[in-house]
């Protein structure tokens, strides 16, 4: 039988390349049969992405030498082990005696007492360990460096809070589509189902689970009553007032979550035209339209390649959930922490206003774009938005009068864990029929 520790090491082993989790998990996963044995490697993943920092640090007062480079595997293996140890409800003999022979893998005969000897080790000097890197911030928060500085100096009251929200298990959240069921009707079918859950406050479609459920046990999943998305992505279709006939572009459009959502919210509108650059993604917006039983006009491109895609036909609505780090979502997405460095922060900030510059001239006057990202650093969010407005006379923004977020001077924002929702930033601007006055009232 495959070891599954094993299979694990492999996956951190590609995170550590640069590999996304979810891609690299997918593969693994396929050359396991036993639903248990897939639930185990996946916890064993994305438990080691999350703790990765704080595991390496533990490592490192293990070792009496560091690993070569060409060691990797064997780093990656034992994380896995220490993992096991720390926070698994895996009997500590299997988890040692496991991983141990999983290092057979390794055509490195001498990696086998090495297991041994580092997780024996460690199962002797846990507390001491622990109490040696109590001053270790990298170690306490499980944050590499540079996402530890950045978080401080944008959020200084807040970035402990931050930091320890990014490293909890996030919860099972559900929308449900009101055009078939009503949300109180969905939360009387689950507790028939004996699945725990409650609405969720601030929100008119969102339910949140006790416990995470796989996908195909959801009643009504397959007919398309209930999609799995966090709160705070359910707050885009509500700020688009919608109403019918109306045009809207959906931006950035895959997997089409904010799309069938606005689908949901306003069933009679014109035409809804959905682009996204990543053909890749292209068949998850086809698979969700089709399970919602909704229609678009998917379209494969750049979507600032706007003469390209377009007939230049102008929108009332343009929603462009911009790509970015990603900084709000590390509570689902552990191996954000890993993947991104701090010189991709400006990178994204360049493109989220190069998209916005190219999509302002598609809407139409009194429309309203609404720009979004799943980041908590203003460079991305507040400042983008600072930008655009200085650039254009006929932008104006719209405040967004709600109950949840905090405002920023553009924008609101949402950090993780508030509300039960992932980090978020939501700006609305109006395109005016003429240009801004300035200095008079
Ligand atoms: C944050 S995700 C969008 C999530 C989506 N709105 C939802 O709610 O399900 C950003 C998406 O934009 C796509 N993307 C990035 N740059 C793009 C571009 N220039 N044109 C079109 N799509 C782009 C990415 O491939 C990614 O699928």
């Amino acid at each position: 039988m495959t070891n599954l520790r094993w299979i694990a090491a492999k996956v951190i082993d590609e995170v550590a390349e640069g590999r996304s989790l979810s891609d690299s998990l997918q593969h693994a996963l396929q050359t396991i049969n036993e639903n248990r044995d897939k639930a185990f490697v996946q916890a064993l993943c994305y438990g080691v992405c999350r703790y990765y920092t704080r595991l390496d640090a533990i490592l490192a007062q293990l070792l009496q030498k560091p690993l070569k480079a060409k060691d990797h595997v064997l780093h990656a293996l034992l994380l896995v082990g220490l993992y096991q140890l720390i926070d698994m409800r895996v009997k500590v003999h299997a988890a040692v005696s496991e991983t141990v022979n999983a290092s057979a893998n390794l055509k490195a005969p001498w990696a086998r007492s090495l297991v041994n000897a580092i997780l024996r080790e460690y199962l002797r000097r846990q507390a001491e360990i622990d109490s040696a890197l109590t001053d270790d911030e990298e170690a306490v928060y499980s944050h590499p460096d540079w996402w530890i500085k950045k978080i401080k100096a944008a959020w200084p009251n807040d970035w402990q809070m931050i930091l320890t929200a990014n490293n909890a298990h996030p919860p099972f959240v559900l929308r449900v589509n009101q055009q078939k069921i009503s949300r109180e009707n969905y939360i009387a079918k689950l507790i028939d189902h004996q699945i725990a859950a409650k609405a969720l406050p601030t929100l008119s479609s969102g339910i949140v689970l006790e416990s995470p459920l796989p996908i195909e046990q959801l009643p009504g999943f397959a007919a398309g009553e209930v999609s799995v998305q966090d709160g705070a992505a359910q707050l885009a279709a509500e700020l688009l007032q919608l109403s019918p006939r109306q045009t809207v572009l959906d931006a950035c459009a895959a997997p089409g979550g904010k799309l069938t959502h606005l689908l949901e919210i306003e069933p009679n509108l014109a035409e809804v035209i959905a682009v996204e650059k990543d053909p890749a993604r292209l068949s998850t917006i086809h698979e969700n339209l089709a399970r919602l039983q909704m229609q678009a006009t998917v379209i494969c491109d750049d979507v600032a390649n706007v003469g390209a895609w377009s007939n230049k036909k102008m929108v009332d609505r343009i929603l462009l959930d911009a790509p970015c780090s990603a900084s709000g979502v590390i509570r689902r997405h552990p191996d954000i922490k890993l993947l991104r460095q701090a010189t991709d922060v400006p990178v994204f900030a360049n493109d989220q206003k190069r998209l916005l510059r190219a999509l302002w001239p598609l809407l139409k006057p009194d429309g309203i774009l609404l720009y979004a990202t799943c980041s908590i650093f203003s460079d991305e969010n507040n400042d983008v938005i600072q930008a655009f407005l200085s650039e254009h006379a006929d932008a104006e923004e719209i405040k967004l009068d709600v109950d949840w977020g905090m405002p920023l001077t553009h924008g609101r924002q949402v950090l993780p864990g508030m509300h039960a929702m992932d980090g978020f930033y939501y700006a609305k601007i109006k395109k005016l029929s003429k240009g801004k006055s300035h200095g008079t009232t």
